[in-house]
């Protein structure tokens, strides 16, 4: 049998980015070689082993057929006689489907090594449409790449733009789709991956809220502001749907499965946003910023309050975030101990701490 480094690893590597996952394809094999050999076989019909010591994956060489619409049709033909290069055959881009042999040398039948160079983004074959997936995949390696100079080339557009008129999206499920979203939250220009999806004409699909070109750029300008910083996965998601109406970006945020931290700041930040949008030039309320402040639960998730004031000040209402702040640390000095030792109870303790952070806020929020 004949083992070969592959995939990111390879890419990786000819990059001088750190290689993160080893990933192994394994041709000549059969599945009892493999285990004769001491390697643990994970998934009962998919080729794939752990190596006994490394715990690295090794997969026997396959090549895929497709029979249904979206994830669910394949069929992974895997068999002794599947070459390197039929394996390499059905990756997605050039710069992923690129092996090395154990001594090192590169076996490179698609030119992924000229597009590395060449700093492009290009499918393989037309085996790339068989994986809806991939334009996400795509989307994000263009987001993680576009430091560094990478684009996709014009061909890998249209092959998508077909893909997403024959509505191959639809067919993936919302637990994948957020997986890429998640992921591409997290890369080096996450904007990007959206901008990508935009051009493509996939938001229709995707978050057809944010099709509309003003809440799409809003949304940009905050993400690329949040993602900046060291901020969260909540923080990410919910500065690009910041510039909706909270109904929609709830909605919206349910529908993709999103984990239930994004959904609550989203929701909090479309609200906030809403909210301050009415105050735009002027001084806000007392009242109301108390009020929000118990909508927003500043009193036992602090650290989430913090995290909405953090996206809060990517959105176009920035100027009122620092008020706002100050006013929030004030009001949080309130100490119910205190107004209990004073001896106020019941409904009179709780309209006592509520005068007392109202007091404060004002204060701190005169001119
Ligand atoms: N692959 C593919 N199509 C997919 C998923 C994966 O062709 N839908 C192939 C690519 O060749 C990829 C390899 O499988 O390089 C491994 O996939 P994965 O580990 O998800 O990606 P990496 O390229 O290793 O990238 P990352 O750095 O994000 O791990």
């Amino acid at each position: 049998m004949e083992i070969y480094l592959v995939g990111g690893a390879v890419r990786d590597g000819r990059l001088g980015i750190p290689v993160k996952d080893r990933d192994w394809v394994v041709v000549g094999a059969t599945p009892e070689a493999m285990t004769k050999k001491g390697y643990r076989q994970v998934g009962a019909d998919f080729p794939v082993f752990l190596h006994p010591k490394t715990g690295e994956e090794y997969a026997l060489a396959r090549t895929e057929r497709k029979q249904g619409h979206g994830y669910h049709g394949f069929t992974v033909y895997s068999a002794p006689d599947v070459t390197l290069e039929e394996d390499l055959l059905r990756r997605d881009l050039t710069i992923n489907a690129m092996a090395e042999r154990e001594d090192g040398t590169l076996v490179d039948p698609f030119n992924g090594l000229a597009d590395l160079e060449q700093k492009t983004l290009r499918h393989v074959s037309e085996a790339f449409a068989e994986d809806p997936l991939r334009i996400l995949r795509t989307a994000r390696f263009a987001a993680r790449f576009h430091p560094l100079g990478f684009t996709i080339c014009p061909d890998t557009m249209a092959l998508m733009r077909n893909m997403i008129r024959s509505g191959e999206l639809e067919h993936l499920v919302p637990e994948r789709v957020w997986q890429e979203v998640q992921r591409a939250l997290h890369e080096k220009s996450p904007a990007i991956f959206f901008q990508v999806l935009h051009e493509l004409g996939a938001l229709n699909i995707l978050t057809p809220e944010l099709a509309d070109t003003e809440r799409f750029e809003a949304g940009l300008q905050a993400l690329q502001c949040i993602s900046a910083q060291n901020s969260t996965t909540a923080q990410r998601f919910a500065a690009l749907l910041s510039a909706l109406p909270e109904p929609e970006a709830s909605a919206r945020a349910k529908a993709m499965k999103s984990p239930n931290d994004c959904r609550d700041l989203t929701r909090l930040v479309c609200r906030f946003s809403g909210w301050l949008s009415k105050h735009n030039s002027g001084a806000l309320p007392p009242e109301a910023v108390l009020d929000m402040f118990d909508q927003a639960d500043l009193w036992r998730r602090p650290e989430r309050f913090e995290q909405l004031l953090a996206s809060l000040a990517c959105t176009p209402h920035q100027q009122h975030v620092k008020p706002l702040s100050i006013a929030a640390e004030s009001a949080q000095g309130v100490s119910p101990q205190d107004l209990l030792k004073q001896g106020f109870k019941g409904k009179e303790l709780g309209d006592a701490i509520r005068n007392e952070r109202l007091t404060r806020i004002t204060r701190a929020m005169a001119p």
